[in-house]
Parts: C-alpha cells; structure tokens; sequence
C-alpha cells in the first residue's frame, strides 16, 4: 500500500485577485489530507472516506481513455478524487483496480485547500502504486487540470502550495517558491458553511464586468498589499502584517467574497486583540485566519466563543510526502 499525504493552505494575501494576475502569498498548514491507496485483483475503483462518503466505480478503457465508469455513491463530492485518478491512469497509459482510502485532518470544503491537497495526494499515490512515481511538477500540473475539469477556474496557488509546502508566491503563471521566512503560528477558523470556489469566482467576475472601473483599482490595490505584505513578514513585523491583513479584508468584502459568518469571527479575533484577520481562500462562508504569534490561544478561545471551529497551525510547513 501506498500513503501519499499533502497540506491545506491559507491565503495570506491576494485570494480572488490572483485569479486576474494580481500577486497572491499563500502557505501550508500543519494539517493534511492522507490518501491510502492499494491494487485490487479486479477493474473495480472504490473510495472510502469517513469525512466526505463512498464510492463504487470500473476502471475502464474506451476508445485509448481511461475512465472510471459506472460511478455511483457521492460522485460529485469525490470528483476531485475521480478526475485526479482518470488523468493519471492517461498520463502514465495504465490504469488499474484500486481500494483508495481518503482522509483529512482539517475540514474538507472548508476554504482550506482540501480540492488542492486531495488532488495531488491522489496523484502522487496512483502513480506510486502503479510503479511510475512521478516528479513533483507532474504531480503538481496532474492535479490542476484536474482542479479545472471540475471547478473550470483556479490559480496555481492551491496545487503549488499542497506539492512543495511552505510559502508560494504567485503571479499568473509565474510562481515563486519564498524558503526561509518566518513562520509565525495563525489561528484558522472555520464557520462550518460550505460555500463553492467556483460560484464565488462567478460572482467576483460578474461583479468586476459590471463595475469595471472599480473593481480593477480594488483588484490592484490587492496585489500591492500582497508585495507589501510579504516584505513585512520577511521583516518579522507582524504589527505591520496584521493592518495590511486588515486591508485585504477589506477589499474582499467590497468584492462580495465576506459573509455574514466570516465577519462574526473576524470581529472576535480583532477584539480580542488579533493583529489582522481576514478570509482566506474564495470565501463565502468557508474559514478566516488571524494572526497573534506571541498568545493565539487567546484569538481561538474567541473564535470558539463565536462558534467557529479554531485551529491554531504553524504555517510554511513541508509539502507532500509519499511512502
Ligand atoms: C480559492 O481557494 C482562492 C481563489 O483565489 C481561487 C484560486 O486562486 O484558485 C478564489
């Protein structure tokens, strides 16, 4: 059997902008989504996963494609999962009978990556287990089209962040691997709403087509908090990081991309004394994140007291890991 585990992600700064080449500062989390994964004697595809549910399928090939066929279960909450395996039985021209276990230590949906970590978690363990273990940039690459096919719109960011961990700076195509930065501990919170990547990134769009004007400053405005913001924690000043994070959301809630949830728990983690908090990921619902290094218990306690679900994580953590 084949383990391959990958890591969520937060946004430090520059979510949704990045999507119209704006700069986007993203890190790993210390929690990760684990895929198992085993050869079967038969043509069946079978995926358990106690956070997201079950699914049956045959692993087929029709007409030179491979493809999982008669699928049924939770197809559409386990697309990711399906879409990654299809791609990668095409790209190494084998597929194969498989058992793949799916897990997650954070909150699947949660704006926390888990599309980005479940893709290349499958990938790297498929392609393990069928004997073609791929290097990383084809993993990542196996895992974007695959993040494509099923939500049509996504920067590299979520991929990049999930293969190589740390911090990844992105700019339309162009992505910057930034090692040795600090890594302050952030306090994530999740307000338990599910909300859709690919409906936020529709709405920002129709937002920005309508108000053109506006809607490119707010965009750019974004993408200067970025490259100041990375500066600030290359220096270490997290005073400095909290205000421009403050900014950020601010800009994301003219985008629409806040709700009423997020900004429940973003008012608790400044009043009890965050240094900047604001969305991460498409938002929505989905989760914030805050930043106190020196007491982030203090911000989860209130986050909780909110009813959000608070994870204090390291941030900048490694990539994936397969054995
Ligand atoms: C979603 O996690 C973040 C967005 O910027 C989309 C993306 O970067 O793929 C909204």
């Amino acid at each position: 059997m084949v383990t391959a585990s990958a890591p969520g992600q937060i946004f430090l700064f520059g979510e949704h902008a990045v999507v119209y080449g704006q700069m986007a500062l993203a890190a790993a989390i210390d929690r990760y989504t684990k895929a198992d994964v085993e050869i079967r004697s038969d043509n069946k595809f079978r995926v358990d996963s106690k956070e997201v549910g079950e699914l049956r399928g045959e692993v087929q090939k029709l007409e030179g494609t491979w493809s999982i066929q008669q699928k049924t279960g939770d197809v559409k909450k386990l697309s990711y999962v399906t879409k990654a395996a299809e791609l990668t039985f095409n790209y190494i021209g084998r597929g194969k009978g498989l058992n793949l276990q799916v897990e997650s230590d954070f909150p699947i949906g949660s704006g926390l990556g888990s599309s980005s970590a479940v893709s290349v978690a499958i990938v790297a363990a498929i392609s393990e287990t069928l004997g073609e273990g791929l290097k990383k940039e084809e993993i990542s690459k196996l895992a974007f089209d695959a993040e494509m096919a099923v939500q049509g719109v996504a920067s590299k960011t979520g991929v990049t962040v999930a293969t190589y961990g740390d911090f990844v700076k992105v700019r339309g195509e162009r992505v910057d691997h930034m090692r040795n930065l600090p890594r302050p501990s952030v306090i994530v919170g999740h307000t338990g709403v599910y909300a859709s990547t690919s409906e936020l990134i529709e709405m920002v769009k129709e937002l920005k087509e309508s108000h053109q004007e506006i809607f490119e400053s707010a965009l750019g405005i974004i993408g200067e908090i970025t490259k100041i913001g990375a500066a600030a924690l290359r220096q270490r000043d997290f005073r400095k990081m909290g205000a421009l994070m403050n900014a950020n959301q601010m800009l994301l809630e003219l985008l629409g991309a806040s709700s009423p949830e997020l900004n429940r728990l973003i008012s608790a983690a400044r009043e009890a004394g965050a240094l900047g908090a604001k969305l991460t990921g498409a938002g929505g619902g989905g989760s914030m994140i805050a930043l106190r290094p020196e007491d982030p218990q203090k911000i989860a306690r209130a986050i909780e007291g909110k009813k959000g679900q608070a994870i204090v994580t390291k941030i900048g953590v490694g990539g994936l890991r397969v054995k």
